[in-house]
């Protein structure tokens, strides 16, 4: 125990019987579990399950009901979400959210400007993370001309850009041509090294139960399951709730 401690054994998130409700409907209820620094931990579940609400609760957009959350050595229940983001803290949305009007280099520059003042080291952190992505290429395009794969990457592009140690991705795969889901697959599964821990929230199963270390497994706002994939993909609670109805689709 004490200062020494390994950098993989490190607590990055810790999430304590969080709740929330939102009139009648419990969209997330009392869950549980925690995350070490270097983890690619995915979640899965049906529609509706309280996967992007669970992300709002951790990235304070929105307050718990009940429960507590804690990133790094912070208390994070009751912030702001300028300051989880200023801790280190960075999120994807379901639905990207870039400055339409602006080109991908710039929308990639205001997330790196965030982190560093000086436009000279903004400017050379925004190239490397188009570059990692694969959007280099298109720095001087406009994003209004961009497909959804490339919405996508500039997504995660400008979420990195923050430089995190933690990113939520909230499904990133979603109509991406199958090409751009290998190249997404081979971008996630390389940001551990990069010192960025990785909490993603997936329906293309081919993709999260390749990469991901471990899942977890919402259904009805609860944490039903958690284990790694070939474990969870066996478990009979998670077919009747998720998988049976996924795979039942697909033949
Ligand atoms: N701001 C809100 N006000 C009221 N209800 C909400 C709000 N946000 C989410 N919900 C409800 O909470 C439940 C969980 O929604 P959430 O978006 O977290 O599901 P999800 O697991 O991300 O689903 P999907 O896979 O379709 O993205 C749903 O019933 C949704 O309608
Ligand atoms: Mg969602």
């Amino acid at each position: 125990m004490g200062g020494a401690d390994k950098k993989e054994d490190q607590l990055m998130l810790w999430v304590e019987g969080v709740s929330r409700q939102f009139n009648a409907l419990w969209a997330v209820r009392d869950v549980s579990f925690s995350i070490e620094a270097g983890e690619i931990v995915g979640i899965i579940g049906p529609n509706g399950a309280g996967k992007s609400t669970l992300f709002n609760l951790i990235a304070a957009a929105i307050r718990p009901t009940s429960g507590d959350i804690r990133f790094l050595d912070h208390t994070i229940t009751r912030a702001k979400p300028y300051q989880v983001s200023r801790l280190g803290l960075a999120r994807t949305f379901q639905i990207p959210k870039p400055f339409r009007q602006l080109s991908v280099r710039e929308n990639v520059m205001l997330s790196a400007l965030r982190r560093h003042r000086t436009p000279h080291r903004a400017n050379r952190l925004a190239g490397e993370t188009m570059e990692f992505v694969g959007i280099d290429h298109l720095a001087d395009t406009s994003v209004a001309s961009l497909t959804v794969g490339l919405l996508k990457k500039l997504e995660v592009a400008r979420a990195l850009a923050t430089e995190p140690s933690l990113l939520l991705l909230d499904e990133v795969m979603a109509g991406l041509t199958p090409p751009e889901v290998r190249e997404m697959m081979a971008a996630i599964a390389a940001l551990p090294s990069r010192g960025v821990t990785v909490l993603w929230v997936e329906h293309v199963m081919m993709a999260i139960m390749n990469v991901a270390q471990r899942l977890l497994v919402l259904h009805r706002g609860q944490l039903i399951t958690q284990g790694k994939p070939a474990e969870v993909s066996k478990d009979p609670a998670v077919i009747a709730a998720y998988l049976g109805e996924k795979y039942a689709a697909r033949s």
